[in-house]
């Protein structure tokens, strides 16, 4: 009853890990499919290698996860050697993040010139992280603009399926997901972690993060993300996977009445275990049967009375 299609490729349910967790290595992204995923997101991979941000950078508070990993990741051409070759039946999805659209267009083009030996189904661009200077938010990503930019850098240099992660932290969701798709994208992500958020060591007297803020997710930012898949549902045609807060079916189910096609998870991994991508599928079966619904496509958006196009509520 899950089995959908995303993008090019038939994938057994509609959960897909989220970018950067259990996501450095292919042997952790098949851990995940191995644990009843429909597809991955890979780590977010920039032009050079990064070391990222000085540590703790990752901590959890009354109401969920912070962290400022500032994108540790081997660079492009490791990663692509590292995720190629990959054959399973889940989609794999390619993350890049870049400091400007230049850098977009380079990164795109590598995954191009080596998309045959890859494997992948679609390119997923980061334009929202909330905790690494240069990039994302802190480097004024998320406006239409730089989105239109953005987009016409990559799809300038690949023809694979190009996903826009858009930022809950910035209001304007629906529009900065019209200008996406204005300009060619063919999906978005809503969203990233929120914030940029702290928490201080009473003992210490100091933020607790070695870069001092991070990003939250976990449960704490699912209505946001809730009201940011609503927005973009009423703003584009294209289909949106709906990131932030997921841990059971329930939310899942709630994603795709605001109107998300797929969703990915992530922290629910760290509080549920590796097995939640199956259980997430099992407990939407569950409910799905319940209430007498064959496909979990029946439930697309309808939360919305009318797909009416009008700008975003908020
Ligand atoms: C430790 C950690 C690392 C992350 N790294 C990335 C990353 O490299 N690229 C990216 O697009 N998102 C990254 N994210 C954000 C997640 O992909 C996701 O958008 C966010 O965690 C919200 O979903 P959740 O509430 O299910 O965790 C990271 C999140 C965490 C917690």
């Amino acid at each position: 009853m899950l089995e959908c299609e995303f993008f090019s490729k038939k994938i057994k349910n509609p959960i897909l890990l989220a970018s950067g967790i259990l996501g450095m290595t292919k042997a952790s992204l098949e851990t995940a499919c191995d644990n009843g995923c429909g597809g991955v997101i890979a780590k977010s991979l920039t032009l050079e290698p990064r070391k990222g941000h000085e540590g703790p950078n990752i901590i959890e508070t009354e109401c969920g996860i912070l962290n400022a990993m500032g994108y540790p990741n081997p660079g492009i051409e490791f990663g692509l050697t590292e995720f190629g070759g990959w054959k399973r039946k889940e989609a794999l999805v390619i993350s890049i993040v870049g400091k400007d659209a230049k850098e977009f267009g380079l990164l795109a083009k590598k995954v191009e010139d080596s998309k045959k030996e890859l494997g992948a189904t679609a390119i997923e661009a980061v334009i929202s992280c909330p905790h690494t200077p240069g990039y994302g938010t802190m480097a004024g990503q998320g406006t239409p603009e730089s989105i239109i930019e953005i987009t016409n850098a990559i799809k300038d240099k690949s023809k694979l399926p190009l996903i826009i992660k858009l930022s809950p932290s910035i209001p304007g969701e629906g529009k900065a997901a019209k200008a996406a798709e204005d300009a060619g994208a063919d999906g978005i992500n809503m969203g990233n972690s929120l914030g940029p958020g702290m928490k201080i060591d009473l003992a210490r007297k100091k933020p607790i993060l070695g870069f001092g803020v991070g990003g939250l997710t976990g449960p704490a930012i699912k209505p946001i993300i809730v009201r940011g898949v609503y927005d973009i549902y009423k703003s584009v045609n294209i289909p949106i996977i709906a990131t932030g807060g997921i841990t059971n079916g329930s939310d899942a189910i709630e994603m795709i009445m605001a109107g998300a096609s797929w969703v990915s998870v992530g922290s629910a991994v760290y509080y549920r275990g590796p097995k939640v991508f199956g259980d997430i599928a099992k407990e939407m079966e569950t409910w799905m049967k319940e209430n007498k619904y064959k496909k979990h496509a029946e439930l697309v958006g309808v939360a919305h009375d009318v797909r009416d196009h009008k700008s975003d509520i908020y």
